[in-house]
């Protein structure tokens, strides 16, 4: 599976994000990719809303993973500082990764070894040429049956 969908304004990538989040089904990963302020966190933000969370969502940039209560459990990974495998391995992220919940993890790429297979990736670019708020969303899920 491949979609590559294109938005205008913070309020298109959030919408974007809550639809996923409506179809999230447990025990799935998403990773987000792309350049710090592109928009991982407001995609994050939509997803939250789409699993029935109303709890306000931030990036948990010192936390690594924070934990909210929704339709489905929702990990939010943000990896960003990790500096190596062990520190991950501190985290426990095996145990969301495995569980029953949904993860979601900001900067995924850079654990990219530690992310299983089927995981969904949702990469996030500008286009230098084009508006500031315009944004090119590609979203693919590799190890699919
Ligand atoms: N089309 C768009 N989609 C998402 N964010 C956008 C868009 N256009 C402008 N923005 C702005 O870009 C910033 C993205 O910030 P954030 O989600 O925190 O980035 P990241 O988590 O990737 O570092 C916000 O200030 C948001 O208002
Ligand atoms: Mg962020």
């Amino acid at each position: 599976m491949k979609k590559r969908i294109e938005t205008y304004d913070p309020g298109e990538t959030e919408a974007l994000g809550e639809e996923m989040g409506r179809e999230a089904k447990a025990g799935q990963i998403f990773c987000l990719s792309g350049d710090l302020g592109v928009g991982k966190t407001v995609f994050t933000k939509g997803f939250a809303k789409g699993l029935g969370i109303t709890e306000h969502v931030t990036s948990p940039t010192f936390a690594i993973v924070n934990e909210y209560e929704g339709r489905l459990p929702l990990y939010h990974f943000d990896v960003y500082r990790i500096s190596c495998e062990e520190e991950m391995e501190d985290t426990g992220y095996e145990e969301y990764f495995y569980g029953e919940g949904v993860c979601l993890v900001e900067w995924a790429e850079l654990v990219k070894d530690l992310i299983p297979e089927d995981a969904i990736w949702i990469t996030v670019e500008k286009d230098y040429t084009k508006d500031d708020d315009y944004r090119c969303i590609t979203i693919r899920q590799e190890g699919e049956a």
